[in-house]
C-alpha cells in the first residue's frame, strides 16, 4: 500500500509531517536557507521552465511525474520507502532483531556522523555544476544537468529530514553546516576531496557522473542495509533517483567516444584535436583522474571505524542479503591492497590478508571497481565497432591514489611504481594538463537551440519519457 502524499503541502512527503508540528516548524526554517543557497550555490543559467521529474509520491505511478517546472519552485520533498513492519536486521552482531524505528543511544554519534558525510556529498556535486548550463552541448543534455541538480537537492533534504526528526539540536546544527560548507573553498570545504574538485566542462560531468555519481550509489546501497529503519528506507528510494544520473554519465561518455570514433574514421587519423573533437588520449585522461579520485571516496584499505559500524548495524555491504556467509563475519578474512616496503627502501605493490571486517572497505571498492569496468567494455565496444584498436582502460589501483595503502607513493596507470622524478616526467600522459583542458573548454560553446547538438558529441540514442531529442526540454530565459 502507498501512503498518500499531499503535494499541495510547502513540504511534499510522505512521513506524515503534518503530525508533527515541531518537526514540521524546524524544517520550514531550514527551507529559506535551502532556497537561498540555491538561489546563491545552484545552476547559475536563468530559465523560464525545465522539463523534470518529480517525486510526488514513492508508488510507482508517483515517483516519476514528469512536467515543465519553474525550477525556482521545483518541490524538494521527503520521501521514503514503504515501512516492511517485520524488517529485521539483517547482520552485524544485532542480526535477526527488530529494525529499530529510533535511533539508540550507544550508536547517536556514530550514525549522525554517516548522514552528514552523505548529505555532505549531496549539495557539494550541485555547487561543483553549477555554471554548466552556459555551455551545454544541447537541451537534452541541459535538462539532464537539471534533473541531477534538483534530485541531490532533494538527496540533502533527505538527509535533513533525518537529521531533524532524530537527532534533536545537533542534528539541526548539522543541517545548517551543510549548507555552509561549500565545495572548493578554503575556509569550510567540503567533507571529501572529489567534491570539491571542479567541473568545469561536460566531459567532467559525464565522467562524475559515471565515476562519482556510482561511489554515492554504492554507499546508498550500504545504508540501505542500516539496522536503522527510516535512513535505510530513505537510501532504498534516493537509489531510484541515482539510476538516472548513472544513466546521464554512461551513455554521455558514449556519445562522447562515439563521436571522436567517428571523426578518426572519417579522417582516417588519430589527430583529431583540430577537428573540434576530443581525443581518445584526453579522454583516458579524464577516465584516469575521476575513478583515482573516486576510489579516494571508500576510504582506508583497512578501518576498524567500518568493522565497528558494521558489526553495529549501522552499514552493511553492498547486497548484503544476496552474500552467502553468516552476515556476521567475525570468522572470515580478505586479501587487501598494501605496501610491501621490505626494509630495503623499494616499496612493492602487494596484498596482505586481514579480517574481513577491518576490510569492509576494501570489499566495497571492489564491487564498485567491477562495476566500472563495466563502462569501459561498453565504450570500447563502441570503438571496436567502428572498427578501431584504440582502447580506453581503467588504470591501476594504486594511480594517482590520495587516500588508503598507496596515499604515499607514485604509480603509472599500468602499476608500475615511480620515483617523484619519473612520475613528474609521465604525469601529463596520464592526467589532464592545463592544454588538454583549455582544449576541452574551447570546444564548450552552448547549444540552446530546440533538436541540434555541439559537434564533439553524439545525439543521444533516447530522449527522455518517451519524448523525441528534438523536444522542448528547457525553455530558457
Ligand atoms: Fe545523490
Ligand atoms: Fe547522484
Amino acid at each position: 500500500m502507498t501512503t498518500a502524499s499531499d503535494y499541495s503541502e510547502k513540504i511534499p512527503n510522505n512521513v506524515d509531517l503534518r503530525e508533527d508540528r515541531r518537526l514540521q516548524r524546524a524544517l520550514e526554517s531550514w527551507q529559506p536557507n535551502f532556497l537561498q543557497w540555491w538561489e546563491s550555490m545552484g545552476p547559475a543559467l536563468p530559465t523560464q521552465d525545465v522539463y523534470l521529474r518529480t517525486a510526488i509520491n514513492v508508488g510507482r505511478e508517483g515517483w516519476a511525474h514528469f512536467d515543465h517546472v519553474v525550477m525556482k519552485d521545483y518541490r524538494w520533498g521527503i520521501f521514503l520507502a514503504e515501512r516492511d513492519p517485520g524488517r529485521q536486521i539483517g547482520f552485524g552482531g544485532h542480526k535477526g532483531e527488530p529494525a529499530w524505528q529510533k535511533v539508540p543511544g550507544e550508536y547517536r554519534a556514530d550514525l549522525q556522523r554517516l548522514i552528514v558525510i552523505q548529505g555532505d556529498t549531496e549539495p557539494a556535486s550541485v555547487e561543483q555544476q553549477r555554471n554548466l548550463g552556459a555551455t551545454a552541448p544541447s537541451l537534452y543534455d541541459l535538462r539532464n544537468l537539471f534533473q541531477v541538480n534538483v534530485e541531490e537537492g532533494r538527496h540533502l533534504w533527505a538527509m535533513v529530514y533525518l537529521l531533524h526528526a532524530y537527532f534533536g539540536r545537533e542534528g539541526r546544527e548539522e543541517a545548517e553546516e551543510l549548507l555552509h560548507r561549500n565545495s572548493g573553498s578554503l575556509e569550510s570545504p567540503r567533507i571529501l576531496g572529489a567534491f570539491n574538485e571542479e567541473t568545469p566542462d561536460w566531459l567532467s560531468f559525464y565522467m562524475f557522473t559515471y565515476f562519482t555519481d556510482r561511489d554515492g550509489k554504492y554507499q546508498l546501497g550500504t545504508l540501505k542495509e542500516s539496522a536503522f529503519d527510516p535512513l535505510s528506507r530513505t537510501c532504498e528510494f534516493m537509489l531510484k533517483e541515482e539510476a538516472h544520473h548513472m544513466m546521464v554519465g554512461t551513455t554521455g561518455v558514449d556519445r562522447v567516444v562515439e563521436r571522436t570514433a567517428q571523426v578518426m574514421v572519417e579522417n582516417n587519423t588519430d589527430d583529431v584535436a583540430a577537428l573540434g573533437v576530443i581525443p581518445l588520449p584526453v579522454i583516458q585522461k579524464y577516465l584516469n583522474f575521476h575513478y583515482s579520485v573516486s576510489l579516494d571516496l571508500f576510504g582506508g584499505d583497512t578501518s576498524t571505524n567500518v568493522a565497528n559500524y558494521y558489526t553495529a548495524g549501522l552499514k552493511g555491504r553492498w547486497l548484503e542479503g544476496r552474500r552467502k556467509d553468516d552476515h556476521k563475519l567475525t570468522d572470515d578474512s580478505i586479501m587487501v591492497d598494501a605496501l610491501d616496503d621490505a626494509g630495503d627502501g623499494h616499496p612493492s605493490i602487494s596484498q596482505l590478508e586481514v579480517s574481513a571486517l577491518v576490510g569492509l572497505n576494501t570489499d566495497l571498492r571492489r564491487e564498485y571497481i567491477s562495476d566500472c569496468q563495466g563502462g569501459v567494455n561498453r565504450w570500447n565496444k563502441i570503438l571496436a565497432g567502428a572498427g578501431l584498436p584504440q582502447r580506453l582502460k581503467l588504470p591501476h589501483v594504486a594511480f594517482n591514489r590520495r587516500v588508503g595503502a598507496f596515499a604515499g607513493i607514485e604509480a603509472s596507470p599500468d602499476g608500475e611504481l615511480l620515483t617523484a622524478d619519473e612520475w613528474d616526467r609521465g604525469k601529463g600522459q596520464w592526467l589532464p594538463t592545463d592544454v588538454d583542458k583549455t582544449h576541452v573548454r574551447s570546444l564548450m560553446q552552448p547549444v540552446h537551440e530546440r533538436g541540434k547538438i555541439a559537434a564533439w558529441i553524439a545525439p543521444p540514442r533516447n530522449g527522455i519519457n518517451g519524448k523525441p531529442f528534438d523536444y522542448d526540454y528547457v525553455h530558457l530565459a
